[in-house]
């Protein structure tokens, strides 16, 4: 069978594990990469020794010079739309990292380009993956909490302020709520089955990511927001209250819970759920309910979880799999468009200080 031939555009940081991951599938290959900073696709082949992809200064030259079956874009936020549309343009399937995009004219046309070409655009949560993530579905999904009415999730870093391109709002378009917030978002989304969103009322904040004194190496660019919290309504009479930092006074944003009108569920900490994989911070899963009229509480033993790098692997090889089979997308962006659209209310909602309709 021949090799799938990918693509990926943008060889920045994140590239290195969607080189690793597809190399790590059989019948597939990396045959090309490119960059908007000069010469940087090519080093990265060579520092990856790769010596028969082919390195490029823009995504043009390399679709003209290369024939491919799919591409991974990795670019920062405020480029995925332009590059995806691009290679949906071309007939070419994306795995599109998170998140979807930055605004939802953005997240519209990546949509229409996917119809318009008929090709899929899968969007990166490799969490989904995790055993974790498939336990928390399946317990959520199964009824057994009565009707779920209150979501309370997030994920906080005391301190874990990133730099370079994830805090330049021209490049990032958003500071944490797209970086870690949006994995947050997914996770409960996901396991409610992703129930369209009302409304929003938030507010995000910048104090520390503004300061000399907290962020000293990048206080000067820094213009997204380090802190973030929102109310949200979806359809069905639910609620999610959310939280999202990248720097605090505080160890943690809280416990994710899920509140049902016969059973509740609490993930504790909330700290490893966004990140590649349920890893050690997050210490147990617990269910409260009532057993002979008295208040009970059962732990839920974690499942093992294989890890970032192996939940990368599973990721990029759901999107080989879907490429080679015609669809349908793993992560489909008709669902994530509901998380984007959060993440729009959110900035919307904190500019204006008002509640403010999501924008679907
Ligand atoms: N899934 C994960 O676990 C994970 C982890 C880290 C980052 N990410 C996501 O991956 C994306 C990239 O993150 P990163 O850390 O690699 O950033 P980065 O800044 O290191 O790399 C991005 C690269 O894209 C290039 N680029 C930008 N626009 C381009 C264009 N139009 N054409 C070609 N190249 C272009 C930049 O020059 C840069 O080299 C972000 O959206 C981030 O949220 C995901």
């Amino acid at each position: 069978m021949p090799k799938l031939r990918i693509g990926i555009i943008g060889t920045g940081g994140i590239a290195n594990l969607h080189l690793k991951s597809y190399h790590a599938l059989e019948n597939v290959e990396v045959v090309a990469g490119c960059d908007i900073v000069p010469g940087k696709a090519k080093a990265f082949f060579k520092t990856n020794k790769c010596p028969d992809a082919k390195g490029f200064d823009s995504k043009e030259e390399m679709f003209k010079a290369v024939k491919l079956d799919a591409v991974s874009v990795c670019t920062y936020n405020s480029t995925h739309a332009e590059c995806t549309v691009a290679a949906l343009e071309q007939g070419l399937p994306v795995l599109l990292e998170k998140p979807m995009c930055v605004t939802m004219d953005e997240a519209r046309a990546i949509t229409a380009a996917e119809k318009k070409s008929g090709k899929f655009v899968t969007v990166g949560f490799q969490p989904r993956y995790d055993p974790n993530m498939q336990l928390l579905k399946k317990i959520v999904s199964s009824g057994d909490l009565g009707k779920i009415y209150y979501v309370q999730t997030g994920g906080g870093r005391w301190r874990g302020m990133p730099g370079g391109t994830f805090v330049d709002k021209k490049l990032a378009g958003v500071g944490v709520l797209a970086d870690i917030g949006c994995y947050s978002l997914d996770m409960v989304l996901y396991a409610l089955g992703y129930p369209k969103p009302l409304t929003v009322s938030a507010m995000t904040a910048d104090y520390l990511g503004k300061s000399k004194k907290y962020n000293p190496d990048f206080y000067k660019t820094f213009s997204v927001d380090d802190f973030s919290s929102a109310f949200i309504r979806l359809e069905g009479g639910l609620t999610i209250d959310f939280r999202t930092s990248w720097a605090m006074h505080m160890d943690t944003t809280g416990a994710t819970i899920f509140l049902g009108s016969e059973k509740g569920l609490k993930i504790s900490p909330t700290e490893g759920l966004w990140g590649g994989a349920w890893d050690g911070s997050c210490k147990d899963v617990t269910l409260f309910h009532d057993e002979f009229g008295i208040p009970t509480s059962t732990a839920i033993p974690l499942q093992e979880s294989p890890g970032w790098e192996e939940n990368f692997i599973s990721k990029c090889g759901a999107f080989v799999k879907a490429v080679k089979t015609g669809g349908p997308a793993p992560i489909p962006t008709e669902q994530i468009i509901y998380n984007q659209a959060i993440i729009d209310g959110i900035i919307r909602s904190s500019a204006k200080g008002c509640e403010v309709k999501c924008d679907l």
